[in-house]
């Protein structure tokens, strides 16, 4: 009798978890992680914005009819009510389980206006008006947001967001005594909401122009004439204690930028030691196949190739040099210049492991003579080259440098004849250091940019290494620039 062997069961929730993951398919490579003191930097960066930005704030009229002994029904009328201005006394922001919330108390709020009133009294209407003046004891302000992706972008919703006054003092210039009572009594509550609604929807047009702010943040970095960053987010945020992920695809993809001179300054390299304190406001994490994917797009589009007619000996590159040790060439070739064509014949590979950065690029060297203007080639030397690296932080861009590490060879064919191999050796060594090495430097002294918002720069980074990924911590500072989602 055939029995089935039961498949081990997992929990249902599990499941439609691991289901749903590998529909999200889409795998982040690079992560960035705002600490706690990452979002007061960027909380304190809102809210005194938000402060600066919510005064003037016109208040709608209100009008009322009070009952006032022995004179009557009175129509009074409040207008023109301005919020002058608020300082920010205190603001905290915290992270919970689906989004963040900013609360902050206000102090010094105080509002004009102008009051009139009217009634009639028999026959003629008797009117008055002035001004006042209102003295706010301290306000606070709360909003609730969550963060979702929507399509590849983040998009803000606000969850909660309330103003709550704490006591008025109204001072009126001018007014009957009686008049003064029945307009603080008729008033006081009705000024009161109507600024705690002027506030809040204040703040609820802020939320949504930083969500349209957020909306617009391009969805790729270019680098260069060949390489762009995606920076299309892969999941929503998750919101930690005290942190909140965000999780970008990372990779390299074709740029459309029209073919410009790599030219960007970034001032000195910092090289920054493997030291720092945990209280960094941000954390990148990029893996391995970030820097691969750089790799395969330079490849792919021809450009890790170069013809070399200068090398730091330039003697090697005559065949006279060569007259006694390859007598072939310089029999075939008498007293030709020579040119090298050094071309990666795979995309370079990165491997990043505790505290190593190691990659291995595989070249053919061909060497070619000079032979009346025409480029002949008589030989290629394929060499597998390993190099290690170190990463730097410098401006805003993640860069390195490398050094060589050991190299092999094999003759890959020849016209000229064996080539001795202590030659090839020596040759190889002096090309591999004083050529190609500083050249890959040039080209990463200038790395390309991590994926941070405009306007902001990076300071006092330090890197990681770790298990097929590099972590670069650092602080953020706001160098200004343009910041719609602040100004009016
Ligand atoms: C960018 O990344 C997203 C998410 O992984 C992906 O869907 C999209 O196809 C990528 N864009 C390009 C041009 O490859
Ligand atoms: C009203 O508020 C503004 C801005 O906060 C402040 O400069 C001014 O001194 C305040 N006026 C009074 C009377 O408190
Ligand atoms: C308010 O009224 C007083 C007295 O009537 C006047 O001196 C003052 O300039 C007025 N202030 C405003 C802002 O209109
Ligand atoms: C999603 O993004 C793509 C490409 O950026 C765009 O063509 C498409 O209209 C967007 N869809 C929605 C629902 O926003
Ligand atoms: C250099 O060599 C590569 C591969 O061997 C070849 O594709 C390329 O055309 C050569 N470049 C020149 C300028 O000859």
């Amino acid at each position: 009798m055939a029995t089935a062997t039961p498949l081990p069961t997992l929990p249902l929730p599990l499941l439609l978890l691991l289901t749903f993951l590998s529909a999200a398919a889409a795998s982040p490579h690079i992560s960035a992680v705002i600490s706690q003191s990452g979002l007061d930097f960027v909380k304190d960066l809102l809210v005194s914005r938000a402060a600066e930005t919510i005064a003037p704030l016109e208040v709608p009229d209100i009008e009322r009819s009070v009952s006032i002994p022995v004179i009557g029904t009175v129509d009074m009328l409040a207008s023109g009510i301005v919020l002058n201005g608020v300082a920010v006394a205190d603001s905290t922001v915290a992270v919970g389980d689906d989004g963040i919330v900013v609360a902050a108390s206000l102090s010094s709020v105080n509002l004009t206006m102008r009051w009139s009133y009217s009634y009639s009294a028999w026959v003629v209407t008797i009117s008055d008006s002035g001004n006042a003046s209102i003295q706010v004891d301290g306000m606070d302000v709360g909003i609730s947001m969550g963060m979702k992706n929507q399509n590849g972008s983040l998009k803000l919703f606000v969850t909660e967001c309330g103003c709550n006054m704490k006591g008025l003092d109204i001072s009126l210039n001018g007014g009957a005594s009686w008049f003064y009572q029945g307009f603080v009594d008729g008033f006081s509550n009705h000024i009161r909401s109507s600024v705690e609604n002027a506030i809040t929807n204040k703040i609820m047009e802020g939320a949504s122009k930083f969500d349209s702010f957020l909306g617009s943040l391009p969805k790729k970095i270019d680098v260069d004439s060949i390489a762009a960053m995606n920076v299309t987010f892969v999941s929503d945020p998750l919101f930690k204690s005290s942190s909140v992920e965000f999780d970008i695809d990372g990779l390299f993809i074709p740029s459309d930028k029209p073919a410009v001179s790599r030219h960007m300054h970034f001032g000195g390299v910092k090289y920054v030691p493997p030291l720092g304190s945990s209280s960094k406001m941000l954390w990148f994490s990029l893996d391995e196949d970030v820097f691969n994917s750089v790799s395969a797009l330079y490849f792919k589009a021809g450009s890790l190739q170069r013809m070399v007619d200068k090398i730091p000996d330039q003697l090697f590159l005559n065949t006279a040099s060569w007259r006694f040790l390859i007598p072939r060439l310089y029999q075939k070739y008498p007293n030709d210049d020579m040119l090298l064509n050094i071309s990666a014949t795979s995309p370079p590979s990165v491997r990043i492991n505790v505290g190593r950065i190691d990659a291995t690029v595989d070249l053919d060297v061909t060497v070619n003579v000079l032979d009346f203007d025409e480029i002949v080639p008589v030989a290629c030397i394929s060499v597998s080259v390993a190099v290690s690296g170190a990463a730097v932080v410098s401006g805003n861009n993640l860069a390195g440098r490398i050094e060589l590490d050991y190299f092999s060879f094999t003759l890959k064919w020849s016209e000229v004849g064996k080539l001795h191999t202590f030659i090839v050796q020596s040759v190889m060594q002096i090309l591999l250091k004083k050529l190609f090495v500083p050249y890959v430097n040039s080209y990463l002294k200038r790395g390309f940019p991590l994926p941070i918002i405009k306007g902001f720069s990076i300071s006092d980074a330090y890197i990681l290494t770790s298990q097929s990924r590099i972590i670069v911590s650092s602080d953020v500072a706001f160098i200004g620039g343009h910041t719609p989602y602040l100004s009016q």
